[in-house]
């Protein structure tokens, strides 16, 4: 009889080392854990107010702390000639104005009344309850994009259009998806078919979207491809003449 090779004992794998109570969330680079959300959900962040932020226009390798971007002008024209909005007779409220760049381009297109605040640079927040803005035509602002969602609601109450500049992970979340464009179908989602480009002249890695709301309206939704005019370049500093400082 041929020898049979020796059976080895069966042994059970070793246990994977168990991982130290609390480290199975990944931790963030300013070492805060985070749990990670489910894939495709977001929940509307709780608003809270930001603390006070110093305003700097540094190098934007981190996210600046209460997304002070300033808003590219050719994004404003195409918005507006592609809805054939006309200036003269339109009224507009920018809530997150920081350095003004938006603001001075509408005032520059003629519009016919033209208001605005900003949490840092006149400490007004948008978002608190005792806030009342002024009743306006539009509401366009490119905000905050951690309190997008607050702000286009807060909008709805005071404007009869509200268009705010978003990147595209802003319509993708299931949240939204049951939540806010349930509730608030946008008009119109503006594509803008040419990338901005960042301060360094890189490309900016999102495409950015108008997202454009009517008060009062059901959906359906339509989509928009828009062209803005040559190199989008996003401005530095603060906008001549709209601060009292600047
Ligand atoms: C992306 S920047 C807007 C840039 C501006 N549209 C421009 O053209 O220069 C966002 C601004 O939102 C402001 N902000 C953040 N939270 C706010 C709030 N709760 N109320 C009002 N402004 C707020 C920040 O101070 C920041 O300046």
């Amino acid at each position: 009889m041929p020898k049979l090779p020796r059976r080895t004992p069966v042994v059970a794998p070793p246990a994977p080392p168990e991982e130290p109570k609390g480290t199975d969330a990944p931790t963030t680079l300013a070492g805060v854990t985070e749990t990670p959300p489910e894939v495709g959900e977001t929940t509307p962040e709780p608003y809270r107010r930001p603390r006070k932020v110093r305003y700097t226009h540094d190098a934007h390798t981190v996210r600046h702390p209460v997304d002070d971007y300033p808003t590219p002008y050719a994004f404003v024209d195409v918005l507006f000639q592609n809805l054939g909005v006309d200036p003269a007779t339109t009224r507009v409220h920018e809530p997150a104005a920081g350095g003004g760049w938006l603001v001075s381009h509408l005032r520059r297109l003629g519009f016919a009344e033209v208001t605005f605040e900003d949490l840092v640079y006149s400490g007004v927040d948008y978002l608190d309850g005792d806030y009342t803005p002024p009743e306006t035509d539009w509401v366009i602002t490119n905000p905050p994009y951690k309190y997008a969602e607050a702000f286009a609601v807060k909008a709805l109450t005071h404007a009869k259009y509200v268009a705010l500049l978003m990147n595209s992970s802003f319509i993708e979340a299931l949240g939204r998806a049951r939540g806010l464009f349930t509730d608030h179908p946008p008009r119109f989602i503006l594509v803008n078919a040419r990338k901005m480009r960042l301060r360094d002249n890189n490309p900016s890695v999102f495409a950015h979207y108008w997202l454009v709301w009517e008060r009062g309206y059901g959906g359906p939704t339509e989509l928009r491809w828009v062209v803005p005019e040559g190199e989008i370049k996003m401005p530095d500093g603060l906008a001549p003449g709209v601060w009292p400082d600047a």
